[in-house]
């Protein structure tokens, strides 16, 4: 057999052509740049084989031109199509082979070039191509290059002239170098990442790298700055700087094309994500002069633990790929900031920039705003896991380059940033000899930093010990033994973001606090990835490009909505994860315990904030300022609220809210940063008496039967056994009565529940079966009292539920609903998503009010962010319109609740505390639709009443609501009551409680 060519992007131990040694990223050049980005000139080509003959020369004629804009991705700009999948590769197995048809750009523009410029050598860099490509400067190949996510520098000097020069890029969209990018995102080529031209002075720096470390007591600067220039002989001097004033300085010459500074220095503030010191460093040489913001901390492992400046840190981070729902993988510099700020907002305080190397502004971000980076290389080979030889390529040494490359290049681009305290070798590629040498070339270049890798499950060559979607009871293990070599522990994703949910945040961070070892983690994940081709239409997932095979909407799981709205997941997370604890600590509710979890700060930076609440308005309020609590201790503070007289049946609570005193780069003085509410008062007591009015009728015919006065008709089906209207005022009021329901819409953390409970339980089709109906008058009343069979399809688990309606002929009408649970055969649901009732009132009464956990949505494992009150919004306003459809909008611990419309509204009380959920939408149409826009809107509103309602969880990659917050099927009871009441009235009507 004759063997087969090998092309040059078939080649995993070519590094590439022409491209220059990597180097830092430097925070300013003085050198010249003209920008590259803007329109290009671009013809798509099914093969790299089909492109016109002599593409690459200059002025070239080519029919074929189109206009593209770079940076993009051109399957977001018509060519080729978007394709979403989280494990597979799209082509057979066959390293480093990639398929004939491999869709390909050309790229050209024309640059122009003045005298004086030739001066200088001519650099062109590229931030970013996805996935190999070719260079041609004015027809002459001048470099090949790959690592999507990694830049490639090229010194075309030689090719360049004067005046016009043509540079031709020539992008594959696969390469030897797709085996190792086969991340969990959408496939997208080209130039994705900014093209600029550099103008390098002959006498310039060529790389400057950084180590600002502390001295062994931690308080002095290590600085050493080792500078290669372009002389051999170069002198030149440098400067360190805080806002202006210099602290230090000196000169240097180079010897061989390198020089050496090392220098203590005394006085510095060192540098940690809660304050993110930086100072800067100038190195110049005569022509040329470069600057780096440096920050002085140290990274070490010390017994059981990795350490910052000597502490223990703790992280609470997200994960974060870079991501825009028009323009696919582009971001650009002021959504970065604006992703960082949000996230020091939110109490975050280290990113993981999965699973490849940002664009190189995020680390400067997260420099400036203090945020722990785990920097990871550009490397993912999951899809070798699918056929069971998950090692292929990463235990074969024929790849070691290719894998080493990775690491090295990112070190070298990112090794001057004080965030970054971990390098990654990658993610989900298994473990295997190439790792093993990456990770010695990165401790050769810098072993400064620690290394992480997840797939180093025996943790042999990492620093840290790293899992992902560990299990709580795991994880307690992992921090009670000595496993795994007493590394340290980081969750390196957990906590999955995708659609409604997560839940149960809290008790992965118990256990982050609670076990030294366990050191935090990150969220999975900042963004959901839906694409938008047009303005109209709804966000899309893999499929909706007719992409097959596709992982679907498991690309939206993310914190943020594709349009950057943050999903009630992120409030969560910010309480949960919140620098300062707050617990009561006793003494009539006026002392409570402040805990400071912060790793550096004391307190002193913050104050607190105290307001009494009943309904929606303030007792009184105050502020103190806080004590200077160390880090990791917990101190008293006492609040000296004024007695007061409290209202009947009135809840009163006292809420703390710790502020910081002083602005910061990310929020305003005042800012939160963490609240807590705690109870104070709560008596409900029955004051009133129902008001004998004029006496009830009762008529009935065919099946209905109606119980009336001039305040009010209530009909009753006999047959359904049900309440089918109320009509009050001249209105209707309610257009179905309450009916048992165990079902929601199912959310995506249910994927792994939803097969059975909907085609083994078919808890969606459940039904009741009147098993009798009765009427009688009873002192100032009637009671209608309705026996009900409740199961579901070919089901022998239910309830048997005896609704009994009291109608007042003062227009109240009390439901007291006993359920008591039974089971024949053997088959029963574990579990159920709730317990309760659904109703429907009419569509136009819409303006909703509640008493309860508000104001956003709610569930009993994710309502840290929630507090008691009442609050008021229309039925829109309740819902989160996830992007994939799911259950959404419950409130917690709702004790009344009314919906109406000008006017008057219809008042539901309940003598205890219920879950609710008013919508437009049932939860069959939640169920079915697949986006945003299929949702059909109904004409009535649908009110579930739960009895309890399951948490979310964190199932659909990961944790499962934790036991306390399944709705276990038991007997249960709801007693609430409804009567019209007019609008404004409704607090004070709902404290009424009636003698029954
Ligand atoms: C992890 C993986 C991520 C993502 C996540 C699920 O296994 O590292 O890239 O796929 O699961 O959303
Ligand atoms: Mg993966």
């Amino acid at each position: 057999m004759l063997k087969r060519e090998k092309k040059r992007w078939e080649d995993q131990t070519l590094r590439s052509i022409g491209r220059r040694e990597s180097r830092a990223a430097f925070f300013n050049d003085s050198a010249r740049k003209i920008s590259l980005d803007g329109t290009w000139k671009f013809a798509y080509f099914k093969a790299p084989e089909l492109s016109p003959e002599d593409f690459m020369q200059k002025d070239t004629e080519f029919s074929g031109w189109e206009a593209i804009e770079v940076p993009s991705v051109w399957q977001m700009q018509g060519y080729d199509c978007n394709h979403y999948t989280d494990v597979l590769y799209l082509f057979p197995l066959n390293p480093p082979y990639v398929p004939n048809e491999n869709p390909t750009g050309i790229y050209k523009k024309t640059v122009v070039i003045d005298n004086a410029w030739l001066e200088g050598d001519t650099i062109l860099k590229f931030h970013g191509v996805d996935s190999a490509f070719d260079v041609w400067i004015n027809g002459i190949h001048a470099g090949y290059s790959k690592i999507s996510r990694l830049p490639s520098e090229f010194d075309i000097t030689p090719y360049v002239d004067e005046g016009e020069n043509e540079i031709t890029v020539r992008v594959y969209k696969w390469s030897d170098g797709t085996y190792l990018e086969d991340q969990d995102m959408w496939w997208l080529s080209g130039i994705f990442r900014d093209v600029e031209l550099i103008c390098e002075p002959k006498d310039g720096i060529v790389d400057c790298v950084v180590t600002a470390s502390l001295d062994d007591r931690y308080q002095r600067g290590v600085l050493n700055i080792d500078i290669r220039s372009k002389e051999a002989a170069a002198t030149g001097g440098w400067t360190l700087s805080k806002e202006g004033k210099s602290i230090a300085g000196g000169n240097f010459t180079a010897c061989d094309f390198h020089a050496e500074v090392h220098e203590l220095i005394a006085s510095i503030v060192p540098w940690n994500a809660e304050v993110p010191e930086l100072y800067t460093l100038r190195v110049s040489t005569r022509g040329h002069c470069i600057e780096v913001k440096i920050g002085f901390r140290t990274v070490e492992l010390k017994d059981d633990n990795f350490t910052v400046n000597g502490k223990v840190i703790l992280l609470n981070g997200v994960n974060r790929h870079e991501y825009h729902p028009e323009t696919g993988r582009c971001v650009t510099y002021e959504q970065t900031k604006e992703d960082i700020i949000l996230m020091k907002q939110n109490n975050i305080n280290a990113l993981r920039s999965s699973h490849y190397p940002s664009n190189e502004y995020l680390y400067d971000l997260c420099d400036e705003y203090g945020l722990y980076v785990i920097d990871e290389a550009d490397l993912e080979c999951h899809g070798f896991e699918w056929v069971e030889h998950y090692s292929w390529i990463s235990d074969d040494p024929e790849w070691e380059t290719a894998y080493v490359e990775r690491g090295e290049r990112m070190v070298k681009r990112d090794r001057n940033h004080p965030s970054v305290i971990m390098w990654s070798l990658g993610n989900e590629s298994s473990f295997g000899c190439n790792f093993i040498r990456m990770a010695e070339v990165i401790r050769q270049i810098d072993p400064s930093r620690l290394i992480h890798y997840e797939g180093d499950f025996e943790v042999e060559t990492a620093d840290v010990y790293s899992t992902m979607y560990t299990r709580l009871k795991q994880l307690e293990e992992i921090g009670t033994t000595d496993m795994k070599m007493n590394k340290p522990h980081v969750m390196c994703e957990y906590g999955h973001a995708m659609g409604n949910g997560p839940g149960g945040l809290k008790e992965y961070q118990d256990l982050y606090r609670k076990y030294k070892r366990l050191q935090g983690g990150f969220l999975w994940e900042w963004y959901d990835h839906g694409l938008k081709t047009s303005k109209t239409e709804d966000y899309r997932y893999g499929g909706d490009y007719g992409d097959f095979p596709t992982n679907g909407n498991f690309c939206i799981d993310g914190l943020l909505m594709p349009d950057r709205t943050p999903s009630p997941a992120l409030a969560e997370y910010k309480q949960v994860i919140a620098p300062v604890g707050i617990i009561s600590a006793g003494a009539g509710q006026r002392e409570y315990q402040i805990t400071n979890y912060y790793d550096f700060l004391d307190l002193s930076a913050c104050y607190l904030d105290w307001w009494i609440s009943y309904d929606d308005q303030v007792e009184q309020a105050g502020s103190i300022l806080l004590p200077p609590v160390k880090p990791g201790e917990s101190e008293k503070v006492r609040i000296g609220y004024q007695p007061f007289q409290p209202q009947k049946n009135t809840d009163y609570y006292i809420n703390l809210s710790v502020r910081l005193k002083e602005e910061t780069n990310y929020a305003g003085a005042g800012h939160e940063i963490k609240r807590e509410q705690f109870k104070l008062r709560e008596q409900w007591i029955e004051i009133g008496q129902h008001e004998p009015d004029e006496e009830l009728q009762i008529t009935a015919e065919g099946t209905c039967v109606t119980v009336w006065n001039r305040n009010i008709s209530v009909k009753f089906d006999k047959l359904y056994g049900r309440l089918t209207g109320v009509e009050a005022n001249g209105e209707t009021w309610l257009t179905e009565g309450p009916e048992m329901t165990v079902y929601r819409a199912t959310i995506d953390n249910d994927m792994y529940k939803k097969d059975d409970w909907m085609n083994k339980y078919f808890i969606q089709l459940s039904s009741e079966q009147t098993e009798y109906f009765d009427v009688r008058r009873q002192d100032a009343g009637i009671i209608v009292t309705i026996g009900k069979y409740f199961s579901c399809l070919n089901q022998s688990w239910g309830y048997r539920c005896e609704y009994e309606y009291s109608i007042y002929s003062d227009g109240c009408i009390s439901l007291c609903l006993d359920a008591k649970e039974f089971q024949k055969g053997k088959l029963e649901p574990p579990f159920l998503p709730r317990i309760g009732v659904k109703l429907k009132v009419p569509g136009e009464q819409k303006k909703i009010k509640w008493y309860g956990r508000g104001f956003g949505e709610n569930y009993p494992d994710c309502k840290a962010a929630s507090y008691m009150g009442v609050y008021g919004a229309d039925v829109e306003a309740l819902a989160v319109n996830y992007i994939y459809p799911q259950e959404n909008g419950h409130r917690e611990e709702i004790k009344w609740f009314s919906t109406g419309k000008a006017g008057h509204s219809l008042l539901f009380t309940s003598d205890q505390p219920v879950g609710i959920n008013i919508q437009e939408y049932t939860q069959e149409h939640l169920e079915q639709a697949r986006h945003i826009s299929e949702l059909e809107k109904e004409d009535d509103i649908i009110v579930h009443i739960d009895y309890r309602h399951s948490g979310l969880g964190s199932n659909s990659c990961g944790q499962e609501q934790s036991d306390e917050v399944k709705v276990k099927r038991q007997d249960f009871s709801l007693r609430f009551h409804m009567r019209v009441v007019e609008e404004g009235t409704e607090i004070a009507e709902a404290k009424k409680r009636f003698l029954t």
